[in-house]
């Protein structure tokens, strides 16, 4: 009998690279944003003729692209010329301008920061950065708790462009009037990606992470559509990867759709940005909602400042406008009644669910 012809070999595995399912692993190449970074490196592209650049606000769903296709044009842009010098910077790690600040100062090479004011170092990135031309993306930027230090580089640094990315296109709007009127920003949304898009990229992700043909067919399909479904490639990076890992701790050489049925099960809970990642007020207007679920707009807001909220209304409209963004809660509109015009918040519990989609 050959009890063990099909099994997996002690030192066999079905990765071949598996640190391409990573969230932060940039593909060579990404397919179907091809617009979305030729939009952005026009937007740059006058800093390479000695001229100044134009400023772009970013947004769209988590997952879909954004930061990647950021990267990507940064890259390129380092390739392609030492005139033009790019900052990212993720706000989330850096959410205040003194942290941005002394970021900026370290990534334009200067590193004396110790001790230092902001004003202090602001003068010395002005010194530096007024010598050639500066790109500069700020991701995440819905997570910054000060953006004053934007007004000093659009006001103070000549020849830059900025790029702004977030998940929510309201952010824009409740940014100060001096700062908008100064950024002047082109927009530039991302859309989520369809099923063929979706399988193109997870294809491209498979045979990067992969031994080749340990995939089959259906069990791949299944990840494809549930990861189009959720409209966040996370989802389906994650379900690869667990996907795989149950199949090889059944020593099995092949991924067979009962591991990808399996791996959905236990995404169960699986969210797109986890609610440990909420702001402590997002977590308190979450738990909240979900004791209070299916209640009108306005009458959560009574309850929200009853029980000691701070926000003003417009604030925890945005609040709730982020929940639903990522799929925290679901919001529904509803016209006429007997209420007139008015939104019912609903807890998610369903939802966030892959495997209910
Ligand atoms: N077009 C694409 N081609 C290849 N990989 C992609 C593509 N779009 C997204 N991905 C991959 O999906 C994952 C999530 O993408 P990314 O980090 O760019 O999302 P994002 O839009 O910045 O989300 P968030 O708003 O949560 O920051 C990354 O691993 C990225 O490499
Ligand atoms: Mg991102």
């Amino acid at each position: 009998m050959a009890l063990f012809k099909d099994m997996l070999g002690s030192d066999e595995s079905l990765f071949r690279n598996e640190m391409a399912l990573d969230y932060s692993f940039l593909p060579k190449l990404l397919p179907h944003r091809e617009n979305q970074q030729r939009y952005i490196a026009a937007c740059v592209k006058p800093l390479l003729m000695g001229k100044n650049g134009k400023n772009v606000f970013v947004f769209g769903a988590p997952g879909i692209g954004k930061t990647a296709a950021i990267r990507h044009v940064i890259n390129e842009l380092e390739e392609e010329t030492d005139e033009v010098t790019p900052i990212y910077i993720n706000c989330w790690q850096k959410n205040t301008t003194f942290k941005i600040i002394v970021d900026i100062c370290e990534q334009l090479g200067y590193k004396l920061t110790h001790n230092k004011r902001t004003e202090e170092l602001f003068e010395i990135i002005k010194a530096i950065a007024n010598k050639k031309s500066i790109v500069f993306a700020f991701d995440e930027v819905d997570k910054l708790e000060e953006y004053d230090f934007l007004y000093s580089i659009l006001e103070e640094i000549y020849r830059k462009s900025v790029i702004l990315i977030t998940n929510y296109q309201g952010w824009f709007d409740d940014l100060d009037d001096r700062v908008k009127s100064r950024l002047m920003s082109e927009t530039l949304e991302f859309k989520p990606y369809n099923l063929e898009e979706t399988r193109d990229i997870l294809g491209q992700r498979m045979d990067y992470a992969f031994v080749p043909n340990v995939w089959e067919k259906d069990a791949f399909e299944l990840i494809v559509k549930k990861t189009a479904e959720a409209e966040d490639m996370r989802a389906g990076l994650y379900l690869m990867r667990e996907a795989a890992n149950m199949a090889e701790d059944k020593s099995s050489r092949k991924i067979t759709l009962q591991y990808a049925e399996e791996a959905l099960k236990k995404a169960g809970n699986f969210t797109i940005k986890k609610s440990a990642d909420l702001t402590p007020d997002e977590q308190s207007i979450l738990s909240m909602i979900k004791s209070n679920s299916e209640k009108k707009i306005g009458d959560l807001y009574s309850t929200y400042r009853e029980q000691g909220g701070k926000l003003v209304y417009k604030s925890f409209q945005r609040k709730i406008e982020k929940l639903e963004k990522n799929k925290f809660i679901n919001v529904k509109k509803t016209s006429g009644g007997k209420d007139g015009n008015t939104t019912i918040v609903k807890y998610a519990t369903k939802t966030k669910k892959l495997t209910e989609f």
